[in-house]
């Protein structure tokens, strides 16, 4: 029996998918192409209109290819929108039901699963073997941007237990897994019976046979010197924080119900910079909000050159059912968005290449985790997050090793380098 699954969307979903996965592969399914599939799943995401868009338009394209595997739709628009894809699906999968999939086997593929609350936050789904893996260690937001539906496509937050969350890294490490990448909307209110993120972070540093901890995403409200100071301390968290700015305008952060400023925003950047100097900053921006002038978008140009990110993932504002904001007056015409996202790429990608032109010459601890592009070399990543392809010259460097590695050439989105020996 065959299965072909889709992922769109973040991170979150890129884990959920996996789950679903480990189920299937331990119900004896493999995983093929769409058209020799029995299962075929779309994961599905909702943070703007245009990947919701992009599901339907998917569904009829795989239903096309495959007319006879059974076909369940999962993921964020699953969860919102339940009614309209139980018409066009066999299994309707709510990012809240996830755990219902094990039962599927023993009571047919059919159903709509969806609830109002995370089923089974502690349940320790399966993996798939990868050198760098996601945990998740909550789930949920708590924290409603005017902007945003994951509160209603992941309902409230909740963390899961430290107990959970250390079980399934244990198993992580044990199947040869190096690198984890901790999930959650906003990792640094990890509660639970009183045990903090940074108290989290300490117990997982702790794992032997982990080498590395990263964690997406941290909300600039809830970010501090503490945190700061425990990356540096901690010898396996990597020195790579993402923060999300949106906006650099305070006018539209209060509008976005960010609950920082600006000047706020920057003291945290510089935290995290005293500790760990040579760490790197990545961020998300918003443009043309709603009301956003031009006068609040030269904010965010002036944010961008004055914080000086390695990276950001820039998007065009976009209206989302339940989100606040899309009853908002003075909305941004599609045109304009179109020219400040340019404009935002282009001198994003100015500030990236010099900050990636200062590795050259740099020996990096890189943790190879995949094969690169060209047939003899490998890719990894340096702590700081940068993707690095080393030359594999006589094919004696393996997934799951950690190499120091010299940096001799910048590209655009990458850096290479060749294997320092001394
Ligand atoms: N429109 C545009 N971008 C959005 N994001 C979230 N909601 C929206 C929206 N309605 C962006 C934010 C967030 C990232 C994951 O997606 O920048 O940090
Ligand atoms: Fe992830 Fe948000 Fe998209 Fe859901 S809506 S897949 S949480 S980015």
């Amino acid at each position: 029996m065959k299965y072909y699954i889709k992922t769109f969307g973040c991170q979150m979903n890129e884990r959920d998918s996996e789950k679903i996965e480990s189920i299937l592969q331990e119900n004896g399914y493999e995983i093929s192409n769409v058209k020799d599939a029995d299962i075929v799943i779309v994961n599905s995401c909702a943070v703007r209109e245009k990947s919701e868009r992009k599901i339907f338009s998917e569904i009829g394209r795989i239903k096309n290819l495959n007319k006879k595997a059974k076909f369940i739709s999962m993921g964020c628009v699953a969860q919102i929108y339940p009614e309209e894809l139980s018409k066009i699906s066999d299994v309707v999968l709510g990012t809240t039901s996830l755990y219902e999939f094990k039962q599927l086997f023993n009571d047919g593929i059919k159903g709509t699963f969806i609830s109002n609350t995370i089923q089974n936050p502690d349940y320790v789904f399966g993996h798939l073997k990868n050198i760098r893996a996601y945990v998740d260690i909550t789930y949920g937001c708590n924290n409603f941007c005017t902007y945003c539906v994951v509160p209603y496509t992941r309902l409230r937050e909740v963390s899961r237990s430290y107990k959970s969350i250390l079980e399934e890294i244990k198993e992580i490490v044990e199947f040869g897994g190096k690198e984890v990448i901790l999930l959650g909307q906003n990792v640094n209110s990890y509660n639970y019976e009183g045990l903090n993120f940074i108290g989290l972070l300490e117990m997982i540093n702790k794992i032997e046979k982990l080498k590395r901890i990263r964690f997406i995403t941290s909300h600039p409200k809830d970010f501090g010197e503490d945190l700061a100071i425990a990356i540096s301390e901690f010898e396996k968290a990597c020195e790579h924080l993402h923060l999300p700015l949106q906006s650099g305008s305070d006018r539209i952060l209060r509008l976005m119900r960010r609950r920082y400023n600006f000047k706020e925003f920057a003291k945290k950047i510089e935290y995290f910079r005293k500790y760990n100097p040579k760490g790197s900053v990545t961020s998300d921006i918003i443009v043309g909000f709603p009301q956003e002038t031009k006068d609040d978008f030269k904010k965010t140009i002036f944010a961008l050159k004055e914080i000086q990110f390695d990276e950001i993932y820039s998007f065009k504002y976009s209206n989302r059912p339940f989100a606040k904001a899309s009853l908002m007056p003075n909305q941004v015409s599609e045109e304009e968005k179109n020219e400040r996202l340019l404009m935002v790429q282009e001198i994003q990608s100015k500030i990236s290449k010099q900050i990636n032109n200062r590795y050259f010459g740099n020996i990096e601890e890189v943790l190879l985790d995949s094969k690169a592009k060209l047939a003899n070399q490998m890719q990894g990543r340096t702590r700081t997050n940068k993707i690095v392809n080393i030359d594999n010259v006589d094919f004696t460097l393996k997934e799951g090793d950690i190499v120091f590695a010299k940096i001799k050439k910048i590209n655009k989105h990458s850096l290479n380098g060749e294997i320092c020996t001394n």
